[in-house]
């Protein structure tokens, strides 16, 4: 769902403008633009509540956060869909998108812009943006003679194959014959001002020497425009060809930035790796003159997800629909288990029945029975309000620090060592004998476990919206008393 996003538009003492957009700009935050061919699926689902939990975390901290996501609409591979679909290519993405948009708002996503490469005032910042570029003399024409895979939108290199088919896609990749303009990117003077921004902006450190090392290896022009494709933006200085879908697609971020340029964190996976930290900050240094300041700040390249073992395809992808799990246990569960069940940046692998057993034994049985039980002591016995508890203070800045290094895991995991420990000191302390022997000492401990209670909820919030706030609102006895998380049978 869209977050309501002020803007600045009522302050009209331009002066200080340029002042005044550097006070007012947000942390901005990015994912990948999801192919419009795509239904939005567990990787895209991944990608984007990993997102939306930083962007979260970060409002909880104070930072006002502009966060965009949205669909890659052009290109061939969303014109042959559309043809095989007999729709026009732009109905065809119209009736997509919303598919995103309906994904997200089940999820608790709180985006503030939702992307659209159709969008006309990308059309246009696009337009200008490269005609920039073009008129600095960054773009040269020549030919195109290679491979093509329609399914990643990319040019191939024959070594790339396996059995001559795209590894990804399984397809043979088209011969492509054709006059292209060129981004020169072997130009040497890329190489340190690229090496430099790499070393300091991409995260983790694996997919840092990983793209320092293909930079290593000799960078060569990178063909920006496609002649036979017309479902694109035209080239601004020749209109028989239209843009290279990538350079349209990365082109988003920074056309969608209103006063918020440059990103502070951008996500995306493995798999798109050396666009972002090659192509990416390379046309962004052509067109800023080679200044740094304008280049992303983060870069965080996470893993890719296996299902039960397998790779994730279009078929597999459905065995685990993120709408069904919602449905049927929430957002919250599912947010939870795709941002702790593999650490973030890491490759691993998930799957229905590991879904269900952490749902039970953490969130239903460890969490869910921690609060009921709670809470029917507090009722049964009272409580004494605390204000204060030296465990938390121990571990606040531990968790925040987590959370702001994308360690979702180890966030989680410190705020369920804190609630099974709860669990274990309700069975030591025994508040229902407590009662009767020491009522002061039992208050006092049930006022305790709930302002831990607080705590937890306050610490799980960013991956768990809704029941986190269900969670902070029983404790403070806001609202009725009834089960966050139903045990699944
Ligand atoms: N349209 C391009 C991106 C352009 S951004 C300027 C694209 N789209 S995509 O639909 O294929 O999305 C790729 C992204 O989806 C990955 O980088 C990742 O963010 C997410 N994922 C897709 N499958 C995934 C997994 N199996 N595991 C983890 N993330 C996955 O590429």
């Amino acid at each position: 769902m869209a977050k309501k996003f002020s803007n600045l538009k009522d302050n009209n003492n331009l002066e200080n403008d340029s002042e005044r957009i550097k006070e007012f700009k947000k942390f901005f935050i990015t994912t990948p633009i999801y192919y419009a061919t795509d239904a939005p699926h567990l990787g895209s689902a991944y990608t984007t509540i990993a997102a939306d939990t930083f962007s979260r975390f970060q409002q909880t901290q104070g930072i006002n956060t502009y966060f965009i996501t949205g669909t890659d609409e052009h290109g061939a591979k969303v014109a042959e869909k559309a043809k095989q679909q007999k729709k026009s290519n732009q109905n065809f993405v119209d009736e997509q998108t919303p598919k995103y948009s309906r994904a997200w708002s089940a999820l608790d996503i709180e985006y503030d812009q939702f992307v659209r490469t159709t969008d006309p005032n990308h059309k246009q910042k696009v337009s200008e943006f490269m005609q920039e570029v073009y008129t600095k003399g960054f773009i040269k024409k020549g030919k195109y003679e290679g491979i093509y895979c329609t399914g990643c939108e990319e040019y191939k290199s024959n070594k790339e194959l396996v059995d001559e088919l795209c590894p990804i896609h399984k397809i043979k990749p088209i011969k492509l014959s054709e006059p292209a303009y060129f981004f020169n990117l072997s130009d040497k003077k890329f190489i340190a001002p690229l090496k430099k921004w790499v070393e300091q902006s991409v995260f983790p450190i694996e997919r840092r020497n990983e793209v320092l090392a293909f930079i290593d290896g000799g960078l060569e022009d990178v063909a920006i425009s496609r002649k036979n494709v017309r479902w694109g933006i035209d080239c601004p200085w020749d209109k028989e060809y239209t843009l290279y879908v990538w350079i349209d697609a990365l082109l988003n971020y920074w056309s969608f930035a209103q006063n918020n340029w440059p990103p502070d964190l951008q996500l995306m996976a493995k798999d798109i790796l050396r666009f972002h930290c090659v192509i990416w900050p390379a046309i962004l240094l052509a067109y800023y003159d080679f200044d740094q300041t304008k280049l992303p700040r983060k870069i965080f390249v996470h893993g890719f997800f296996t299902l039960s073992g397998e790779k994730m395809s279009k078929s597999l992808g459905n065995i685990i629909d993120p709408l069904e799990i919602v449905q049927n246990y929430g957002a919250s569960a599912l947010r939870y288990y795709l941002l702790t069940e593999v650490s973030f940046g890491s490759d691993g692998d998930i799957s229905l029945d590991s879904f269900v057993a952490r749902y039970n034994a953490e969130l239903s049985n460890d969490l869910g029975n921690l609060v009921q039980r709670i809470l029917t002591m507090a009722e049964k016995f009272g409580y004494t309000k605390i204000d204060r508890d030296d465990e938390c203070d121990r571990l606040d800045p531990i968790i925040k620090q987590h959370y702001s290094e994308l360690e979702f895991s180890k966030a989680s995991l410190e705020v369920f060592n804190l609630i099974r420990k709860q669990n274990a000191l309700i069975d030591e302390f025994k508040p229902w004998v407590l009662t009767k022997t020491d009522p002061v000492k039992c208050q006092e401990f049930i006022g305790r476990v709930l302002l831990r209670m607080n705590y937890i909820g306050k610490w799980l919030l960013p991956m768990m919206p809704q029941a986190s706030s269900k969670l902070i609102s029983q404790v403070n006895f806001e609202s009725e008393k009834s089960p966050l998380f139903p045990k699944i049978i």
